[in-house]
């Protein structure tokens, strides 16, 4: 087992991946780490969907890069243009999503998610927080194929695979955003 220090260092978003479906085991694991994150008022507002089928999440990706391309956002059409694939062709993607009337949703399956990052990473298993799936979420019949139960929205991705290399040497971070008030 890795120790956790090493584990919240090492974790880099990891957008290559062997194509290898992972174990049952291995996304149970990642699954209950997310659900043992903290929640407001202990609520545990959220919903996971694994998708494994390869037809939907080729259209989730294709439908995602066509309303990018015409979003107006010139990020989104510059990405949408490239043709990269925002799911980074994993083969497990997680979409979480969050009962709306909870009262912090979003911290909540922000915590869930991370957590759910670093159990990947002790497992040696890459992943990424994927925020461009946002724009298939925006059509209700988009929403529709994911089968999410009433009263929860869908927040975020997360791709998850093994990796197809090595992880990146750790990225300056600054360092300057701390106060001491003693
Ligand atoms: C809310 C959120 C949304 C993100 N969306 C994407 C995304 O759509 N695609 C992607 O490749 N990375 C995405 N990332 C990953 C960030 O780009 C990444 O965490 C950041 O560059 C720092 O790199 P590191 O994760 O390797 O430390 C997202 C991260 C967060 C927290």
């Amino acid at each position: 087992m890795k120790d956790i220090f090493n584990v919240i260092h090492n974790r880099r978003s990891v957008r290559e991946y062997t194509g290898e479906q992972l174990k049952d085991e291995e996304i149970e694991k990642i699954l209950n780490a997310g659900i043992m994150a903290p929640t407001a008022k202990a609520e545990e507002p959220w919903y996971f969907t694994v998708i494994q089928n390869k037809e939907l999440l080729k259209k989730i990706n294709e439908t995602s890069l066509e309303l990018m391309k015409n979003s107006g956002d010139k990020l989104l059409e510059s990405i949408a243009n490239s043709r990269r694939n925002i799911l980074h062709n994993a083969p497990t993607v997680i979409v979480v999503s969050g009962y709306e009337k909870a009262s912090h949703m979003e911290a909540d399956c922000s915590a869930a998610i991370e957590n759910m990052l670093l159990a990947a990473e002790g497992l040696n298993i890459g992943s990424c927080w994927i925020g461009l799936i946002a724009s298939y979420f925006k059509d209700e019949k988009n929403v529709a194929s994911l089968k999410i139960p009433k009263g929860y929205v869908p927040l975020y991705g997360i791709s998850f695979g093994y990796k197809a290399n090595d992880n990146q040497e750790n990225p300056k971070r600054n360092n300057d955003v701390v106060n001491w008030i003693r």
